[in-house]
């Protein structure tokens, strides 16, 4: 059986992680894959990760299984953190530990199949890589919403609304809370609104992605997308990942949670995500979850995390600011301001997939062939190399 077995082609994020790994340039550059990296280039350990994982060395006592839904401490947190203390304590949430952001958009997928009755899901064009493929692998139909103006690097909104008014009742659409990935291009707080209205009155069914919260403007802040459509009083799936605001990528941490409007309906959503669960991994790993729950639950850890985490934002903003001072010294006329406007770890920089190709071939520099470039992967060694090559293959 194995002989006719195609090849698959590499990922379109990890397949050019390889490449770079394979390239001697000592001045390679990697702008793929989204992960944090700081001024020395490392992808560090969190301080607040660390004095949790000592705690955790010191007391736990056993490895034996945690529930189907995970522990039910980590698992009001990561409501709370999400929801927010007011909301949380109202809303019909059915919240359960997953292996990180990816899981837990599989399950939302399985579910709002299976359980749901959804057919087709909706996601902006473009969206992540993988999101077409989790969904379509857990047998949803996919079709797009446009997203973009015409220059490719700013929002159109008339054009998400058009798009999204040949959908039917009992369709879901995915949404990117914040930091759009692959683009940065956010909704403003208007926008969001009328979108939550736009859904609810065609009884479209909302999953947040909620891979970044605290890389837009705050925890609180990003998060308003989904409190103020949960307040308003709708039904929404929310995945959300502790890879990037925790930096626990490798350790696959995140979660699913379902707002429901009655508490019959939260806890049949509860038992669902559980049996879902159960055939699919059965039960979630346990550090990751404990060193989220550790933090989150410790008050001292907490302000120490969400310290490195304003850190870790602030210094994309100046990042992003930097890049663009020196791109528009070296192309004068050309306008770079929107890297700016766009928000998070990634940018979509407006370059085709040749120019990005080029930059690989000729300058060891690795974007995304859809021109998307990992803010978090640039710093004061590589800046200026980035830039004149970027600037030559404009
Ligand atoms: C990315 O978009 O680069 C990250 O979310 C990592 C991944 O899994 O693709």
């Amino acid at each position: 059986m194995f002989e006719s077995v195609p090849v698959n082609p590499p990922d379109a994020i990890f397949g050019l992680n390889e490449l770079f790994k394979n390239d001697s340039n000592a001045n390679k550059i990697n702008l793929t894959v989204g992960v944090y990296k700081d001024a020395s280039g490392q992808t560090p350990i969190m301080k607040s990760v660390k004095l949790a994982e000592q705690i955790l060395l010191d007391n736990s006592t056993t490895k034996s299984y945690l529930p189907i839904d995970g522990s039910p401490a980590y698992r009001t947190a990561v409501a709370e953190l999400i929801l927010g203390k007011d909301l949380s304590g109202k809303a019909l949430a059915s919240t359960a530990q997953t292996p990180g952001g990816t899981v837990s958009l599989r399950v939302a997928g399985e579910l709002a199949r299976r359980v749901l009755g959804v057919k087709t899901i909706w996601m902006s064009n473009p969206t992540w890589a993988n999101h077409p493929k989790i969904f379509g692998q857990a047998g949803l139909e996919i079709k797009q919403y446009d997203y973009l103006d015409e220059s490719g690097t700013g929002l159109d909104f008339e054009k998400v609304k058009a798009s999204l008014s040949s959908s039917q009742k009992g369709d879901a659409v995915l949404l990117h809370t914040v930091c759009h990935n692959p683009t940065g291009v956010d909704l403003s707080s208007d926008q969001w609104t009328e979108l939550g209205e736009i859904m609810k009155t065609k009884s479209l069914l909302p999953i947040f992605d909620f891979a970044y919260q605290g890389f837009g403007e705050g925890l609180e802040e990003d998060a308003s997308p989904i409190r103020k459509f949960v307040a308003s009083g709708g039904e929404a799936i929310i995945c959300n990942s502790f890879s990037k605001n925790f930096g626990l990528y490798g350790e696959r941490v995140g979660g699913i949670t379902a707002i429901s409007q009655t508490a019959e309906a939260a806890a049949a959503m509860q038992s669902q995500i559980k049996s879902t669960i159960r055939t699919m991994y059965s039960n979630p790993p346990i550090h990751g979850g404990a060193i989220v729950q550790t933090v989150l639950t410790d008050a001292d850890l907490r302000n120490t995390w969400e310290d490195e985490l304003t850190g870790v934002r602030e210094r994309i903003v100046a990042l992003r600011s930097q890049f663009v001072d020196k791109m528009a010294a070296l192309v004068p006329g050309r306008d770079f301001e929107y890297i700016n406007r766009q928000r998070g770890m990634f940018s979509y920089s407006g370059l085709s997939k040749d120019q990005a190709e080029a930059l690989r071939n000729d300058h060891s520099i690795y974007i995304l062939g859809s021109g998307r470039i990992n803010i978090a992967g640039m710093n004061a060694d590589n800046m200026d190399g980035l830039c004149k090559a970027i600037a030559s293959v404009l």
